[in-house]
């Protein structure tokens, strides 16, 4: 069977934004923002999105399309020696995402449909703080769990113009839809005007007193919220059959996702300032508990919590089909089994992989400190690094294809890939070994005596 294409433009581009839009951007985007002192953190995340986000996507759009291969297909090709382990880095790095991503995702479900049977009146936010303990661990959390990967292997099963391209069409202008409805809304919130002003003016003084912490979190979050890193870019890429401008395609994407969690921050920030609640206070249940406990003090805050939990919802599953098809299209182009038989088998392996998850959210930490923090940066570092010193010029040409002649904005970005990206993603690489070094003795060997 000849390998699958995209059937339009608009396909790969939505499938693109979709992958990038997800929980990055509506869940850890403005926590992370609200930790990282708001403005100052904006600004930072913005430069790095443009400057680095975008070279690099780039470096995984020329392995894709040069090979048409799955990850560890592509670096076999195109490598040789230690290389070839690098695809199996992205195999081991989706798994782990995956499986606390979806985890994650059934939460928000199970939040949409409360908001569909009961609402959220809440008495305050220790009920708020309880309902999320029921939402987050126990049958419920297995259950939608359960639920979300029946979705994301529905999809990945059904094929890549049948499955991918067709939801992506349908739920990238959903979560555009109901993210601008909101948006809208939370504007004619009194609090609007604090909260704006919050968001927007940074404090350079702050961002000289703490760039040693806003620096590596601002690069993490480029990087995370664009996909990259695991081999998802490259995948997609390569269901490219014709030569198109992969810059400008990256253009068009990077900006979409940029754009999207800024509008994000348009809506968390006024609903927060509504319910007088402190931006970036607590950490994964943070925005559960005091979105809860903000839509229930707002008017009109069932509705708007219904389509808030499930925009996030269709956004995080347009982000977990990406993660499931660069595991499926390893099994199919490699050891040539079948889609479907490819689509099921790996979504159940990552079910149960992401079962610790909904027992103790220790787990959730365990996986994401490890796959965030190191995993995912490592893989950047180790692409920039392949692509930047082992195989410029073929990069070089592919990148031009569909363009033309780049003369120095390519040696540009070469150079770019070479030494600015190395160096920004060694010092996250190190900062996310510490982090999860800490975590192991601290956090987690303290949850192990506890038993
Ligand atoms: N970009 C996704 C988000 O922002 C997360 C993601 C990371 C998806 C890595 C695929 C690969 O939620």
């Amino acid at each position: 069977m000849p390998r699958e294409t995209w059937a339009t433009r608009a396909g790969f581009i939505l499938a693109a934004v979709g992958s990038a839009v997800g929980l990055g951007n509506i869940w850890r985007f403005p926590f992370i923002t609200g930790q990282e002192g708001g403005g100052a953190f904006l600004v930072t995340y913005l430069l790095f999105v443009a400057l680095i986000g975008f070279p690099a996507i780039l470096v995984e759009f020329v392995i894709g399309r040069y090979t048409n291969l799955n990850p560890v297909g592509a670096i076999r090709e195109l490598g040789s020696g230690a290389w070839n382990y690098l695809g199996w880095l992205f195999v081991v790095t989706g798994f782990v995402i995956l499986s606390y991503y979806s985890v994650v995702a059934g939460w928000f479900l199970r939040y949409t449909l409360i908001g569909v049977t009961d609402g959220y009146a809440l008495a305050g936010p220790e009920e708020a703080g309880a309902l999320f303990g029921t939402v987050s661990t126990g049958l419920d959390s297995l259950l939608f769990h359960a639920v979300f990967m029946a979705l994301v292997i529905g999809i990945i099963a059904a094929g890549v113009r049948k499955g991918i391209e067709i939801g992506v069409k349908v739920m990238v202008p959903a979560i555009i839809a109901l993210l601008l409805g909101l948006a809208a809304y939370a504007f004619t919130l009194d609090a609007s005007t604090a909260a704006y002003s919050y968001y927007l003016s940074p404090d350079f003084g702050y961002l000289a007193a703490n760039w040693a912490s806003i620096l590596p979190a601002a690069a993490g979050q480029a990087f995370f919220t664009l996909s990259l890193g695991m081999g998802v870019m490259i995948t997609y890429a390569s269901y490219l059959g014709e030569d198109r401008n992969l810059a400008a395609d990256a253009g068009v994407i990077v900006t979409l996702d940029t754009l999207i969690a800024v509008i994000v921050g348009f809506v968390v920030f006024p609903f927060l300032f509504a319910a007088g609640i402190e931006p970036g206070s607590g950490g994964a249940s943070a925005i559960f508990v005091s979105l809860t406990s903000a839509f229930a003090g707002i008017p009109g805050g069932r509705i708007l919590g219904v389509v808030f939990f499930a925009m996030v919802g269709i956004a995080a599953l347009s982000s977990a089909i990406s993660i499931l098809e660069v595991l499926v299209s390893y099994l199919i182009d490699e050891l040539g089994v079948a889609r479907v038989p490819a689509s099921v088998a790996l979504g159940v392996a990552v079910f149960l992989l992401g079962v610790p998850v909904t027992i103790d959210l220790i787990f959730l930490d365990l996986y994401d400190k490890l796959a965030d923090g190191v995993l995912l940066v490592l893989g950047s570092l180790l692409l920039a690094l392949f692509v930047g010193w082992v195989i410029p010029e073929i990069a070089r040409e592919e990148l031009e294809r569909g363009i033309g002649a780049l003369g120095g904005l390519g040696d540009a970005w070469i150079w770019i890939v070479r030494i600015p990206i190395v160096i920004v993603v060694l010092i996250s690489l190190y900062l996310g070994i510490v982090d999860y070094v800490d975590f192991l003795t601290g956090d987690l060997a303290e949850w192990l005596a506890a038993r």
